[in-house]
């Protein structure tokens, strides 16, 4: 494994610490069922990060299965190796997955593929390392107009930083599409493909913890680093704008929904 900068580990600490229980915590465990994933299974969890779906698989297969998580993140990986240690985790691209075919029983994927540079290779790439018969599923999220607070924040941010700013932001939501998905899953040779669109909840302490995450932790991980001055003003009107997912207790809550897709390989 490359070796981690403080920075790589600091910012996949504060990944692990805000965004995986405002967001993908609760994902795990439904993409987890979607891949039937249980006791003796040989599992990988491909586009990682600090691991929480390769924990919730950990937590299945017993000590008869085994799990291995690969990313191209070296911090995401320092963060994920801390916290679950029987996990073999690996740095590589879902690309070209660095494990012989037949590997594994079942590979899950949670809100990484929109990131990847060539979708069609990570889908055959899933496949291959599969045994016949092996279980696939992965999760990506809705339409940027079904998840409620964020086409607000994409607005601001196109009318306070420009639209490089809001593209890095849209960013996350590009397959929204279940057709268009279940084709991409069927083109890569998966069987009995199924796109299950699931209700989902986001919850943060804060609007400012909310945006702020995102100009100062994700944008920057897209290539876009915002003057100081303009991450104030965006921070300030961020309060008006977003104030109707403001619950009694100040947290922010809203709908994010997504899809699982799950299949098997012939
Ligand atoms: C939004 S995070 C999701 C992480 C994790 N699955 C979770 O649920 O918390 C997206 C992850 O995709 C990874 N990623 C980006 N490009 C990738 C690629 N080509 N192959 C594998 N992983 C990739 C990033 O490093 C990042 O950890």
């Amino acid at each position: 494994m490359s070796s981690a900068t403080a920075e790589a580990i600091a910012a996949a600490s504060a990944y692990e610490e805000l965004h995986v229980p405002a967001l993908f915590e609760q994902w795990a465990v439904r993409v987890a069922d979607a891949a039937r994933v249980s006791d003796g299974d040989r599992v990988l969890d491909v586009a990682c990060g600090t691991g929480v779906l390769a924990r919730e698989a950990a937590a299945r297969v017993g000590s008869r299965g085994s799990v291995a998580g690969v990313d191209p993140n070296p911090g995401m990986l320092v963060v994920a190796g801390r916290l679950e240690p029987r996990v073999r985790w690996l740095e590589g691209v879902a690309e070209s997955l660095p494990y012989d075919e037949d590997s594994f029983d079942a590979v899950v994927s949670q809100f990484g593929l929109m990131f990847f540079t060539d979708r069609n290779a990570a889908l055959r790439e899933m496949k291959r390392v599969l045994v016949p018969g092996g279980r696939i599923a992965v999760a990506v999220w809705e339409s940027l107009e079904r998840s409620e607070a964020y086409p607000m924040e994409v607005e601001l941010l196109e009318r306070v930083a420009g639209s490089a700013a809001a593209e890095a932001l849209r960013a996350p939501f590009v397959l929204g599409d279940p057709t268009e998905l279940e084709k991409l899953f069927r083109n890569a040779g998966v069987e009995f493909v199924r796109v299950s669109t699931q209700r989902g909840t986001a919850r943060f302490p804060s609007i400012r913890t909310m945006v702020e995450a995102d100009l100062r932790g994700w944008l920057p991980v897209m290539g876009v680093v915002l003057p100081e001055e303009q991450v104030q003003r965006i921070l300030e009107e961020a309060e008006r704008v977003l104030s109707r997912y403001v619950t009694a207790s100040g947290t922010v809550e809203f709908q994010s929904p997504a899809h699982i897709v799950s299949g098997t390989k012939p």
